[in-house]
């Protein structure tokens, strides 16, 4: 393997040799090497170098991330989607230089607490009261304990291919083989079998189904939750109406709808995607954006539901050591106060318009039949002959995802970074509009998409010394 150059820029193949031996030393020390599973780059399909594998981060500034081997990527994974803004951006870093020296945790509410909330409410449609907790897993299992509160209702009502943490409630049928009939499916082992009972798994964009469900098992269903874009499943839209449907079901049928933005919130738009499609959920979970890559998360919706974790013989039990932490509420303060500016989400929108329309010329002008997906600010294509994908199962590609791994990894040595999973997106920020990055990315898309449809390398088990 040849070495990178001066620059930092990978020319040839890739040299990831710290990577490798720093993922030796940490297979002995964590499973599986890394803190994270979703890290580990594992399958051979997905990982050609190396498998299993995972790339040792070095630092990252704006739209850039180093390896340990000095390699430089322009980073479109961009943490799964956090860092809208763009790496240690500036009026982030200043202003939590700033509150630094204040300490880190309290266990006492702080003014940020107020200023904040008040942020979210005005920007997201659904906001009337917020709560704080540390990571999206976290507030999506707050949340359906609330609504189970709420409605005094068990079940609830999720899809496949939706992604809302990993807790035992929800992980199902996040990411099923695509032919499998288990359904709900078990994500992990370790999970009760006695939660199976507690989980009802539809099909996305299915006006009939979700509708006769729902009919037939309202009396014990508390909540529908759903990603109402699919950032988990490369960023598969909603029909039109589709959530307006199913806001109405709820309505009629007194279910509570719980939009899990996650992924969406503040990077979709202002106010997410509820805002985007006009369509107001009752709850709603964010993190990710809203704070630039900080760790915290928000739950919030109607007042007469937040209500219930407050005090009193019944309330709902919602806390944390790290809630609400006031250095990541620094970075959330910061982050909200750039992105209320809407020419923020312009400028994302454009850039990511301008890569999407790149790379479908390109993959249509070398013969792959491919459709892109999503929205501009995260999007991927798939390689498919299907005119549209409307959910989970429909995104097998033709090739079981073999030349997405290759110009995966053919982008990795031309210095543009994306995950090694179709089903993750591409996330844009605005430093990538900022410092101009997309003729770049455009070149390097179109060499990576030449030289995968001429490779036929195989992924080399990476042995472990012992
Ligand atoms: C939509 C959605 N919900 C919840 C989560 C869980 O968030 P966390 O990883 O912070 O626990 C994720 C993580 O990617 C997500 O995409």
């Amino acid at each position: 393997m040849n070495g990178s150059n001066k620059r930092g820029k990978v020319k040839g193949r890739l040299n990831v040799k710290r990577s490798m031996k720093m993922f030796s030393k940490a297979m002995k020390l964590m499973p599986g090497g890394v803190s994270s599973n979703a890290r580990l780059w594992e399958s051979a399909q997905f990982c050609p170098l190396y498998t299993p594998c995972t790339i040792f981060a070095k630092r990252a500034y704006a739209s850039h991330i180093w390896d340990i081997d000095n390699n430089k990527y322009i980073d479109y994974r961009l943490g799964f989607g956090p860092v809208i803004l763009g790496h240690s951006y500036p009026a982030i870093t200043n202003a939590i230089r700033r509150e630094e020296w204040k300490g880190t945790v309290y266990a006492l509410d702080n003014e940020l607490e107020v200023r904040v909330s008040e942020k979210i409410i005005n920007m997201v449609p659904s906001a009337e009261m917020v709560r704080y907790s540390v990571s999206g897993t976290e507030a999506t299992m707050h949340t359906i304990r609330l609504a189970r509160a709420y409605t005094k209702k068990n079940v609830i009502l999720k899809f496949e291919g939706h992604y809302h943490g990993s807790h035992d409630y929800l992980l199902y049928s996040t990411s099923p083989p695509y032919n499998t009939k288990a359904r709900p499916y078990k994500q992990s082992m370790g999970i009760p079998g006695a939660i199976d009972e507690m989980v009802i798994v539809e099909t996305f964009n299915n006006f009939e189904s979700i509708e006769k469900t729902i009919k037939a098992h309202h009396r014990k269903i508390a909540a529908i939750i759903m990603e109402p874009i699919m950032g988990n499943a490369s960023g598969i839209m909603p029909k039109e109406g589709y959530l307006k449907h199913i806001k109405e079901l709820c309505d009629k049928y007194d279910v509570l709808l719980i939009f899990d933005e996650v992924k969406t919130g503040f990077r979709v738009s202002r106010g997410g995607a509820q805002e985007l499609f006009g369509v107001t959920p009752h709850l709603t979970t964010m993190a990710k954006s809203m704070s630039n890559g900080f760790p915290i998360s928000a739950i919030a919706g109607q007042e007469e539901i937040m209500k219930l974790f407050g005090p009193g013989n019944h309330a709902v039990t919602h806390g944390g050591t790290y809630a609400s932490n006031p250095l990541s509420l620094t970075a959330a303060e910061a982050t909200l106060n750039v992105l209320k500016n809407r020419s923020v989400y312009k400028k994302i929108n454009r850039y990511g318009t301008t890569l999407m329309k790149g790379f479908s010329k390109i993959l249509n002008d070398n013969n792959v039949p491919s459709l892109m997906l999503g929205h501009p600010s995260m999007f991927q294509f798939i390689v498919t002959n299907r005119e549209h994908i409307y959910n989970y199962r429909e995104l097998e590609p033709n090739d079981g995802g073999d030349l997405f791994s290759k110009i995966q990894y053919w982008l990795l040595t031309r210095g543009v970074m994306v995950d090694e999973d179709y089903q993750e997106c591409w996330y844009m920020c605005l430093a990538h509009y900022e410092q101009k990055d997309a003729s770049k990315t455009i070149d390097a898309f179109e060499v990576a998409v030449e030289r995968a449809k001429s490779s036929h390398f195989k992924a080399t088990r990476f042995s472990i010394p012992k």
